[in-house]
C-alpha cells in the first residue's frame, strides 16, 4: 500500500471500507486516483484486506484510521486531499436503543466535523452521501407530485415513530448544507436508493441484509424506507459523476426507478423461484407515485442506470458466491 500520497488530485474518502465506500475507492482507483480511505479499525483486516486487493492499491491507496466524533483523526485522513467524499454515517434500520449515540451524533456531528475539516485543509469540493431517506418519509407531500430532490422527511414523525435513521440522514443533510452555506464550501448531494449488487467487504450491510432476509421469507414491508432500489456501481458512478461535474450542484435523487417495495419483491419472486419469497399487495409505500427517469439530474449527466433485474441478479449471485444463500 501507498506509504502517503502528495500526488496532485488525491481524495479522501471517509467509510471507505463499507459496502458503497469500497466500490467507490475502486472506482476511482481504476480512474487514476489517489484515494485516502477511512475505516473504523485498521487492525481489523474485515475493514482493510478487500481494500489493500484491489487494483491500484499498492501504489495510490492509503488507509486512516478515523472515529467521525474525534475531528484530529479526520483532519489526517483529509489533509493533502482536493476532495472529499464523505459516506461514513452508521446505517441501523433495525430499533435502536440509543438513537443519540448510536445514530444521531455520528451522524450529524460526524458530518459537521467532516466539512469543518475539509474547509481547512482546503478542499475543493465534499459530495456528502445523504440517502432518500432524507426525502421520505413524508406525509404531507402533495399526492399528485412525484417525490424528489424537492421533498423533505418528516423529522417529527420519524421521532414520534421512533425511526431514527431517517431522521439521522435528514438532520446530517440539512446540517450539510447549513454549513456549506455559511462557510462557502462547495458542498454537493447524492442521494441514494435502496442499495444492492456485488459486494467487496467481508460483513454484510443493511440493504443487503433487506434482501437476504426477504429470499429467507420475511414479510417486513419497509413502509417508510423504500423509494426505490439502484445498483451499487450506479451510486459509485453518481459520487464521481457529481465530484467531476463542476455544474453539479445541490441534492441528486439516485434510484433505478421510484417503485414500492412489493414491485421489488415481486421481481426477486419472478426470477428466483426456488426462493420463499412473500407475497404482498400491490402498494406497499401507501401514497408514493411511481416513476421511471425519476433520477434526471444523473441522467442528463450521463448516468444510464442498471435494471431492476439486473440489480437483482448480480446481488443474489454476490449472495450465492458469499455463502449467504445457497
Ligand atoms: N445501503 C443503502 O441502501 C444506502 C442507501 C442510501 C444511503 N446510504 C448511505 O451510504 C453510506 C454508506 O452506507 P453503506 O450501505 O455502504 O453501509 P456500510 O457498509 O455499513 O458502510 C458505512 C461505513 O461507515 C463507517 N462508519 C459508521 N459509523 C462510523 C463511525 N462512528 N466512525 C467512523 N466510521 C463509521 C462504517 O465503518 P465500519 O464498517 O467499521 O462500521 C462503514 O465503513 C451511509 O452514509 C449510508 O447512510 C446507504
Amino acid at each position: 500500500m501507498a506509504e502517503s500520497s502528495k500526488e496532485e488530485g488525491a481524495v479522501c474518502v471517509t467509510g471507505g471500507s463499507g459496502f458503497i465506500g469500497s466500490w467507490l475507492v475502486h472506482l476511482l482507483l481504476q480512474r487514476g486516483y489517489t484515494v485516502h480511505a477511512t475505516v473504523k479499525d485498521l487492525k481489523d483486516e474485515k475493514e482493510t484486506k478487500h481494500l489493500e486487493a484491489l487494483e491500484g492499491a499498492e501504489s495510490r491507496l492509503c488507509l486512516f484510521q478515523i472515529d467521525l466524533l474525534d475531528y484530529d483523526s479526520l483532519m489526517a485522513a483529509i489533509n493533502r486531499t482536493i476532495g472529499v467524499f464523505h459516506l461514513a454515517s452508521p446505517c441501523i434500520v433495525d430499533k435502536v436503543e440509543d438513537p443519540e449515540r448510536e445514530l444521531l451524533d455520528p451522524a450529524i456531528k460526524g458530518t459537521i466535523n467532516v466539512l469543518k475539516a475539509a474547509k481547512e485543509c482546503g478542499v475543493r469540493r465534499v459530495v456528502v452521501t445523504s440517502s432518500i431517506s432524507a426525502i421520505i418519509p413524508s406525509r404531507y407531500w402533495p399526492a399528485d407530485v412525484i417525490k424528489g430532490e424537492d421533498c423533505w422527511t418528516d423529522v417529527d414523525y420519524c421521532k414520534q415513530k421512533g425511526i431514527w435513521y431517517p431522521a439521522s440522514k435528514t438532520l446530517a443533510e440539512k446540517a450539510a448544507w447549513e454549513f456549506a452555506k455559511e462557510n462557502g464550501l462547495d458542498v454537493v448531494v447524492v442521494n441514494p436508493g435502496t442499495v444492492m449488487g456485488p459486494i467487496f467487504p467481508p460483513t454484510i450491510n443493511a440493504s443487503m441484509l433487506m434482501l437476504l432476509r426477504l429470499l429467507q421469507g420475511c414479510t417486513e414491508i419497509y413502509e417508510d424506507y423504500f423509494m426505490g432500489s439502484v445498483h451499487v456501481k450506479d451510486v459509485a458512478l453518481a459520487h464521481i459523476l457529481v465530484y467531476e461535474n463542476l455544474s453539479a450542484s445541490g441534492r441528486h435523487l439516485c434510484v433505478e426507478a421510484i417503485s414500492h417495495y412489493g414491485d421489488f419483491a415481486a421481481k426477486v419472486a419472478e426470477l428466483y423461484p426456488e426462493y420463499k419469497v412473500p407475497r404482498f399487495p400491490k402498494d406497499t409505500q401507501p401514497g408514493l407515485l411511481r416513476a421511471k427517469n425519476a433520477s434526471k439530474k444523473l441522467i442528463d449527466m450521463g448516468l444510464q442506470f442498471i435494471s431492476m433485474e439486473q440489480i437483482i441478479r448480480d446481488s443474489i449471485e454476490s449472495l450465492k458466491s458469499k455463502g449467504y444463500i445457497s
